[in-house]
């Protein structure tokens, strides 16, 4: 007689479990469960009108009222592909390292609108390859912690890749700088910000930059954020004005492309740190804004294409924090700025979901996918959109009530996962029928298209 039977169960494409939507009360959102394993990750609500790229979407989901946060893999049918550790997670992106596909993502203590930690990078089988690290006390960081408790002074708004191995990334120093034009002391306190680019194989520091240290060239007056306004500081020791708030870097040749939040700037620096020209959001800088063209409170800054002429920058503008409130429409915004002549800056593009339109107030990205899509991730607003060449929202997906789910930044990537570890497996006897049902999943592998279970027969009594 047959007592048990192991049978095909299911077909699980792409590594993600059997899911069932708990809604767990009426603010929290529902959670995916799996009979297999015991990860649970936000359901992600994903709604098509139209043609999207390929790629898995890449974010990392923080839930603020349960207190769990992972950098994660999702598949564009809500499934979960990859789920990492449980740690406070920033600046996940997909990238190439090596000419391999590789994930980075920040990991450490956060509060106060930055944080103290490391970037982690991983492999397709999603073993950690580098820990890329900045010795607080080698390279003579002082933070609001008094003694000093932390290792790694990695900030959490950058994990910026090179194709020569290394790694971009921002940092907070807590120092003293005149902040009278801003209506403070002359010997108030202010969060520096910096930048550093860091070999990741040798961990050796090859770049270095400090806003403090360029007063000259970009003074404090710049800042829009109000001195004492709630997560720009009062500018004193225990609450450091953070004038700059630096949010992203990247490099185009030799130079550095530096966005600074509270600023509303964006600067291209030299090798040598010197800025070769400054955008402001609201004034111009260097250059003259034109209709539509004003920006503040930024995010994700790129440039997508450059001539001698000609560079043109694309940008989150959320133009909203938590101490403006939440006036503006989030917008994906692409700039054309004239390096020549009039040095006028010109509206080349801005995508936005005017049906379902976001005010975020903190954090977003903006990724340019190939033929002219876009993808944004809206921080604080739990949703990724994505747009087509003439700007059609084509992808809404949602993981999250606004405020109480949040990821700095999504991505969408193509991917191969393979996973060094082995598949999930639970089995279910129902006493009722006597059959055996096999749930499994497998965390991060995205090419297992069927289950081979195979039947065995036990006899009674043997
Ligand atoms: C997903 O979002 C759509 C559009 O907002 C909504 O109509 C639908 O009810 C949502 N689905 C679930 C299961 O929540
Ligand atoms: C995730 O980690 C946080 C902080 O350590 C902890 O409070 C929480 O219970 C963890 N959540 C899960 C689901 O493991
Ligand atoms: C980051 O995560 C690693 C485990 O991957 C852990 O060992 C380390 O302590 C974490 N770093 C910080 C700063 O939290
Ligand atoms: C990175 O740090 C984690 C946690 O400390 C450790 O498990 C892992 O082996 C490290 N990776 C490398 C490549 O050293
Ligand atoms: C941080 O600021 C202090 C005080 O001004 C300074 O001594 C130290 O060198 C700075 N550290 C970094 C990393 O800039
Ligand atoms: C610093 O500013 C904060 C916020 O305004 C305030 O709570 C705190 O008492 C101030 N500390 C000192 C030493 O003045
Ligand atoms: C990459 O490294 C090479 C050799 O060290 C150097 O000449 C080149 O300037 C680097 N490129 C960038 C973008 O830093
Ligand atoms: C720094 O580099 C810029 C751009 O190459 C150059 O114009 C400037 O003179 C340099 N400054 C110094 C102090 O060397
Ligand atoms: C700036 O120059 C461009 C190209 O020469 C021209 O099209 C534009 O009208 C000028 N704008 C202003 C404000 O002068």
């Amino acid at each position: 007689m047959i007592q048990s039977r192991y049978a095909l169960a299911m077909v699980v494409l792409l590594g993600g479990g059997l899911g069932t939507i708990g809604v767990d009360g009426q603010v929290l959102w529902p959670l995916q469960t799996y009979k297999s394993s015991p990860a649970t990750m936000p359901f992600l609500n994903v709604t098509k009108q139209g043609q999207t790229e390929q790629g898995f979407l890449f974010f990392s989901p923080v839930d603020i009222i349960r207190g769990a946060g992972y950098p994660a893999i999702y598949s564009d049918d809500g499934q979960l592909v990859w789920q990492g550790q449980n740690q406070t997670t920033f600046a996940m992106q997909p990238q190439i390292f090596d000419g391999e596909p590789a994930v980075t993502y920040w990991n450490g203590t956060v509060g106060f609108g930055f944080g103290f930690g490391q970037i982690t990078i991983i492999d397709n089988t999603y073993q950690s390859i580098y820990n890329v690290t900045l010795s607080c006390k080698e390279h003579n960081f002082v933070t609001v912690f008094d003694p000093e408790p932390l290792a790694s002074c990695i900030d959490v708004h950058e994990s910026q890749l090179t194709d020569n191995g290394t790694l971009l990334v921002t940092a907070v120093n807590i120092t003293q700088a005149d902040l009278s034009s801003v209506g403070g002391p002359v010997d108030g306190w202010v969060q520096d910000g910096l930048v550093y680019e860091i070999d990741v194989k040798t961990n050796k520091v090859l770049f270095r930059w400090s806003a403090a240290e360029h007063l000259a060239e970009v003074p404090i007056s710049y800042a829009i954020a109000p001195l004492g306004s709630e997560g720009a500081g009062s500018g004193n020791k225990t609450d450091p004005y953070g004038y700059a708030h630096l949010n992203s870097i990247a490099k185009y040749g030799e130079n550095y492309l530096l966005s600074s939040r509270f600023m509303c700037s964006v600067f291209l620096l030299a090798p040598n740190g010197s800025v070769i020209w400054h955008l402001h959001g609201r004034t111009g800088g260097d250059f003259h804004l034109d209709l539509g063209t004003s920006f503040c409170y930024q995010h994700d800054v790129r440039i997508i294409a450059a001539t001698p002429e000609r560079v043109t920058i694309s940008m989150h503008n959320n133009d909203n924090t938590e101490f403006t409130g939440a006036t503006y429409v989030t917008t994906g915004l692409i700039l054309d700025l004239a390096m020549q002549g009039n040095k006028t800056v010109s509206l080349a593009g801005r995508v936005w979901d005017a049906a379902e339109p976001v005010y975020v107030q903190s954090q977003g990205s903006y990724q340019s996918l190939s033929n002219g899509h876009v993808l944004m991730g809206h921080g604080a607003v739990p949703k990724i959109e994505e747009f087509d060449a003439n700007g059609a929202i084509v992808m809404r997906a949602r993981f999250g009530y606004d405020n109480t789910m949040q990821s700095y930044r999504a991505y969408r990537y193509p991917w191969v996962g393979h996973p060094s570890t082995v598949p999930d497996v639970a089995a279910c006897l129902s006493a009722a029928t006597g059959d055996t049902t096999v749930y499994i999943s497998w965390n991060g592998a995205t090419d297992v298209v069927s289950w081979n279970v195979p039947v065995r027969r036990r006899i009674d009594g043997r």
